[in-house]
């Protein structure tokens, strides 16, 4: 089964020259998404990670069910003003300006190893930051996952320090 197949491109979304990935055909597919599942958490078993960090919005979908299968607890990093309580942010760099995300710094305890999963590595800057958060919390990173990287903008070298797994490369 070739994922790719189940990724379909938008032209000119959400603005004029972009070419937006749509994950919807994968979802809406449960042999995709489990053939997608199976080959994302390849590797991950013999890990001794505790916890998977998914990256709102679409970094939900497919980390709750990562989490799910690997057996490990499940941690939202979220947009600015999501989350109640100790919240930790981070900044990173859009094109035109800057952007925040969020974690509650109790969910990661201090020596855990934990996952971050995203659907899309494009500049690097959101999972980077997110990665920032984890540490902040005294979390370390084992793996950077996603379904799929966009080569073409170099978002791994931001990730130069971690282990990195994707799916897909464009
Ligand atoms: C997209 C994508 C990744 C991020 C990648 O999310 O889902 O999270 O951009 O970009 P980067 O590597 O350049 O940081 P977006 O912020 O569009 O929001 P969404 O997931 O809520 O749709
Ligand atoms: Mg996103």
């Amino acid at each position: 089964m070739d994922l790719k197949n189940y990724i379909s491109d938008v032209p000119d979304f959400p603005k004029e020259g972009i070419i937006f990935k749509d994950i919807s055909p994968l979802l809406a597919s449960p042999e995709a998404t489990g053939h997608a599942l199976e080959l994302l958490s390849k590797g991950l078993h013999d890990i001794k990670a505790t916890k998977v960090v998914g990256i709102e919005s679409r970094g939900f979908l497919f980390g709750t069910l990562l989490a799910q299968q690997l057996g490990l607890g499940f941690v939202p990093v979220r947009k600015p003003g999501k989350l109640p309580g100790n919240v930790l942010r981070e900044s990173y760099a859009l094109e035109y300006g800057t952007d925040h995300i969020e974690i509650q710094a109790d969910r990661i305890k201090q020596g855990e190893l934990v996952i971050v999963h995203d659907d899309i590595l494009a500049t690097g800057g959101t999972a980077s930051a997110a990665c920032r958060l984890i540490e902040r919390c005294g979390g370390k990173v084992v793996q950077c996952n996603f379904l799929m990287e966009l080569g073409f903008l170099n978002g791994r070298e931001k990730l130069k320090n971690y282990a990195l797994h994707s799916l897909m490369h464009i």
